[in-house]
C-alpha cells in the first residue's frame, strides 16, 4: 500500500513515516524540491521515504506529488504550524494552512481520485480558541484566536464540506498539542528542554519565556500518529479529538524540566521573561476529551506528563553536551 505524507520532515511526519514503514507501508514523502539539497530534516528521515516533491502553494506540484506516488492514504501534515509566526506573516498563514488543504482536496478530485483515496487532514485544538466548555470535544465550537487557528477552521470546514459534497473518505484529527524529541525549538517545550539542558550542562544561566500561565493538554508525538492511521482505517470517515484530557501550565513545564536535569524546581533563579514573547491574543486553556478516539478508534495515550518532559530533557542534555 502507498501513502503519501505532506510535511514529511516535521516533528509528526518523522514519526509517521517510521510508523507506516514499519506497517508494511511504501511511503512517500513530499519536500519542497529545492530541500533536498542542503536540508537536515531530510537526512533525519528513514532511507525508505521516497521523496516526491511539492509544496501546498503550488497546485501543479501536488498533482504531479500525487501521480508520482499514487497513494491510497494520504496524510496532510504540510502547515506553517507556528502560532507565533503566524501573527506577523498571516498571509503565507492563511496561504499555506488554510488555501493548500483546498488545493490539495482539488488535485485529487481534478485527477478522479476521491473514491481511491484516503485522506486524513491535520485540524487543531488552537481551533477551540476561547473555549466555549472545558473539556472540548469534536461538538465544542470553534473560537480561533490566531490567523493560524483560524486557517486551521478553514481547512476543517473545507474538509467536512468535501466529505459531504463528493462522498470523500477525509478525516480530521483534532489534535492537541503534542510534543517528543523532534520537536521544532520555536514550540515551547522544546525551547524550555534545551534551555534547561544548557543550564544544566554550564553553558546558560536562564531561559527567556513569554506567558508561563499558559496552559496545554500535551501529549507525546508518537501515539498521535496511531491516532491518524487508525481514522484512515475506518469505513466511515469522521472527527476525532486526541488529546490525553490532562492539563498543565508552562511553569509547570519549566519545572518539571528542572527536576528533569537535577536542577531545583526555582523559577525565580532560571526564568526571566520577555514582553516580545507574549501574543496579541492568546488561547489560555486547551483541554480535550478524547472518549469518541477511545470508543470508536480503540486509541488512548500511552506516554505520561512527566514520562514525556523526561524524554525531551535527556535527549536535549544528550545533544547539547555533544553540539558544544
Ligand atoms: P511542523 O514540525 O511545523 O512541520 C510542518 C511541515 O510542513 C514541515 O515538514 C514543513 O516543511 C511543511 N511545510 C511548511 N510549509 C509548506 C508548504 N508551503 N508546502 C509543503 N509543506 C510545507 O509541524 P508538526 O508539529 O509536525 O505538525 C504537523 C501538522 O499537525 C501541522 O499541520 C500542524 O499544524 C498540525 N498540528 C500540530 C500539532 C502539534 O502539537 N504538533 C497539534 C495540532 C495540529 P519544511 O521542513 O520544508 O519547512
Ligand atoms: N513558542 C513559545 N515561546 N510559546 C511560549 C513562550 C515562548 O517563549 N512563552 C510562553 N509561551 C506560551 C504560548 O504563548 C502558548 O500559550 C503556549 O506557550 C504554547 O505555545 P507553542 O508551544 O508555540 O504552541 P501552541 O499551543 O501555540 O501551538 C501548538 O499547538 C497547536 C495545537 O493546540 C502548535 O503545534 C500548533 O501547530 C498546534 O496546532
Amino acid at each position: 500500500m502507498n501513502a503519501l505524507i505532506t510535511g514529511v520532515t516535521g516533528q509528526d511526519g518523522i514519526h509517521l513515516s517510521g510508523f507506516l514503514l514499519n506497517k508494511g507501508y511504501r511511503v512517500f514523502g513530499m519536500v519542497n524540491g529545492q530541500r533536498q539539497f542542503n536540508d537536515h530534516r531530510i537526512k533525519n528521515l528513514d532511507r525508505r521515504v521516497e521523496l516526491v516533491f511539492g509544496d501546498l502553494t503550488d497546485s501543479v506540484s501536488l498533482m504531479n506529488a500525487l501521480i508520482e506516488s499514487n497513494p491510497t492514504e494520504v496524510y496532510n501534515l504540510a502547515a506553517q504550524s507556528f502560532v507565533g509566526i503566524s501573527f506577523t506573516q498571516p498571509e503565507l498563514t492563511a496561504n499555506v494552512t488554510g488555501m493548500g488543504v483546498l488545493r490539495l482536496l482539488e488535485a485529487i478530485r481534478r485527477l478522479g481520485l476521491e473514491s481511491q483515496i484516503k485522506l486524513y487532514q491535520a485540524s487543531s485544538s488552537e481551533m477551540f480558541g476561547r473555549v466555549r466548555e472545558t473539556p472540548q470535544t469534536e461538538l465544542t465550537p470553534f473560537h480561533p484566536r490566531s490567523p493560524y487557528g483560524v486557517a486551521k477552521a478553514f481547512a476543517h470546514h473545507l474538509c467536512v464540506n468535501y466529505r459531504e459534497a463528493y462522498s470523500m473518505h477525509i478525516s480530521c484529527g483534532i489534535l492537541f498539542n503534542h510534543e517528543g524529541p523532534n520537536r521544532g525549538h520555536e514550540f515551547v517545550t522544546r525551547k524550555i528542554s534545551s534551555g534547561v539542558a544548557k543550564i544544566a550542562l554550564g553553558q546558560s544561566t536562564h531561559l527567556t519565556l513569554g506567558n508561563l500561565d499558559a496552559s496545554r493538554d500535551w501529549g507525546y508525538a508518537g501515539d498521535y500518529v496511531e491516532a491518524m492511521w487508525l481514522m484512515q482505517q475506518t469505513d466511515l470517515p469522521d472527527d476525532f479529538v486526541i488529546a490525553t484530557g490532562e492539563v498543565h501550565s508552562v511553569r509547570e513545564f519549566v519545572e518539571q524540566s528542572l527536576i528533569a536535569a537535577n536542577l531545583e524546581p526555582d523559577l525565580d533563579r532560571y526564568v526571566k521573561q520577555d514582553p516580545k514573547f507574549i501574543r496579541p491574543a492568546e488561547v489560555d486553556l486547551l483541554q480535550g476529551d478524547y472518549s469518541k478516539a477511545k470508543e470508536k478508534l480503540g486509541w488512548a495515550p500511552r506516554v505520561t506528563f512527566p514520562q514525556l518532559v523526561n524524554m525531551m530533557v535527556e535527549n536535549d542534555l544528550i545533544l547539547e553536551a555533544r553540539e558544544n
